[in-house]
């Protein structure tokens, strides 16, 4: 069966500003290190994201919960930020028709999915004016049960339904996606006795996708959830190894490490040529940098760009700028669809557009993407390939779990745990603290007591 692939020969290229052989061999004890450190955690059960792929019960939830609001609404609201949205939008834009939200009902045969994200309250209203509410239902996404962007979208939304439809006609449109046990959005479907699927205690938000997170979206916009865990636990099984040579993910890992360690490549571009994987980017530099950015010496930065788009944009800085970055192309071998360019007799005497003629255009953005990497490798730029052989929800689960897993090795190889976000904490509270949370003052104090900002710095 056709596989995605891993090709790192491109950060091998000596002429690239390249690593050597050996030193990949040199880290090859840190590399096993960082396998057995997370393996330990993974038996000990402190890790649980690994084995969501085997987690039937939670995806047959999810899948039911999904096909009981599609046989009732017309849209889904995935109400969720950072990790509790990312994945879900990931997942849903790389696998759903494109235009998805745009199609008529008979051809959708599933759900328009929404992903607010942000509690920008210009973007909900605007949202919540378009909406027919009647045909409208969502879901509110919070592994720790009270986050403060994703409960203002909660709240606002729950007085509306309570106004229009009633406490039953709330009750049939919300529904909730938390930790099995704590947090006061479990106590809330407890209270308001509202449906709610598990994250499992032991998945942390941005590595949450292959849960109900990222699941009940998926199923409601119509993808394969079972071959899209099926993908992931073949990826899986392909990483049991602590050999950075028979584990695609601890070769990543190592790579990217090696990159940033020993020839100051720190930041991480992530470059599909596919449109509906530009989301899967997004989510990868949350899963990068929240996870990795621990120290100040310690955080390769990511960086998402799109091919071909961005060959018009940031590969210049890339092809010429600092030599700090390495490029990940993701290839997809088989694209779902194809274009042909039929150059008419009046375009022919000009020779920058005849040369299309006979040509599809997927031809022309695969070699564009082979003449991107060789490009950056000639002006001595590391580049690593992933490949996909086609876009569906198999191989998207082995990419979404080959990246999970790199970047809890990666956290070994670098000596940071990669499953905390202490760095999150302090805004979080002094905003609280601003909006008086009882126990919060000190914080709402500390920026009153700030000096004030010198006028000769501010214009305006
Ligand atoms: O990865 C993480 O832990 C974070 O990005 C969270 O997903 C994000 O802060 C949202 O948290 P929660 O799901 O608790 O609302």
């Amino acid at each position: 069966m056709d596989r995605l692939k891993l090709d790192v020969n491109g950060c091998f290229d000596a002429a690239a500003g390249g690593l050597d052989r050996a030193d990949l061999a040199a880290l090859a004890p840190a590399a096993r290190a960082a396998f057995d450190a997370f393996e330990a955690r993974r038996k000990s059960g402190e890790l649980g994201f690994a084995e969501l792929p085997a987690d039937a019960a939670g995806a047959d939830a999810a899948v039911r919960l999904a096909r009981e609001l599609a046989g009732r609404f017309e849209n889904l609201l995935v109400l969720g930020i950072g990790g509790s949205s990312l994945g879900g939008r990931a997942i849903v834009s790389a696998l759903a028709h494109p235009f998805h939200n745009l199609l008529p009902r008979e051809r959708r045969g599933a759900l328009r999915i929404f992903f607010p994200d942000n509690s920008d309250p210009a973007t909900f209203e605007a949202l919540l004016g378009t909406l027919d509410l009647a045909e409208t239902c969502f879901a509110t996404v919070t592994k720790s049960g009270g986050t403060a962007e994703t409960m203002a979208q909660h709240l606002a939304l729950r007085e509306r339904c309570l106004a229009r439809f009633g406490e039953e006609g709330y009750r049939e449109r919300c529904v909730l996606v938390t930790d099995p046990a704590n947090g006061a959005l479990r106590a809330i479907a407890g209270a308001e006795r509202l449906r709610a699927l598990s994250v499992p205690a032991n998945v942390g938000g941005r590595f949450s996708a292959l849960s109900a997170v990222g699941l009940l979206p998926a199923a409601a916009a119509g993808v394969d959830v079972a071959e899209l865990l099926a993908g992931a636990a073949a990826m899986e099984a392909r990483c049991r190894s602590g050999t950075a040579g028979e584990n695609p993910a601890l070769l990543y890992a190592a790579a990217l490490h090696l990159l940033d360690r020993k020839k100051g490549r720190r930041i991480h571009v992530l470059m599909p040529y596919a449109d509906a994987l530009r989301d899967a980017g997004d989510w990868f530099v949350q899963l990068w940098a929240e996870s990795l950015g621990k120290r100040p010496d310690v955080g390769p930065t990511p960086f998402r760009a799109v091919g071909a788009t961005d060959q018009h944009s940031s590969l210049q800085l890339m092809m010429e700028g600092p030599h700090d970055k390495v490029v990940t192309l993701v290839r997809v071998t088989h694209p779902r669809a194809d274009v042909s360019m039929n150059v008419p007799p009046v375009y022919a005497a000009h020779a920058e557009i005849a040369y299309l003629h006979g040509h599809t255009m997927g031809e022309l953005i695969e070699a564009e993407r082979r003449a991107t990497g060789a490009a950056l490798r000639k002006a001595g730029r590391p580049t690593i390939s992933i490949e996909l052989p086609r876009l569906d929800a198999r191989a998207v689960g082995e990419l979404l779990m080959l990246l999970e897993l790199a970047t809890a090795y990666a956290g070994g190889l670098y000596g940071v745990n990669a499953f905390d976000q202490p760095g999150v904490e302090a805004g979080k509270k002094l905003a609280q603290g601003l909006l008086g949370r009882p126990g919060y003052e000190k914080y709402r104090d500390e920026l009153a007591g700030a000096p004030p900002p010198d006028p000769a710095l501010v214009l305006g």
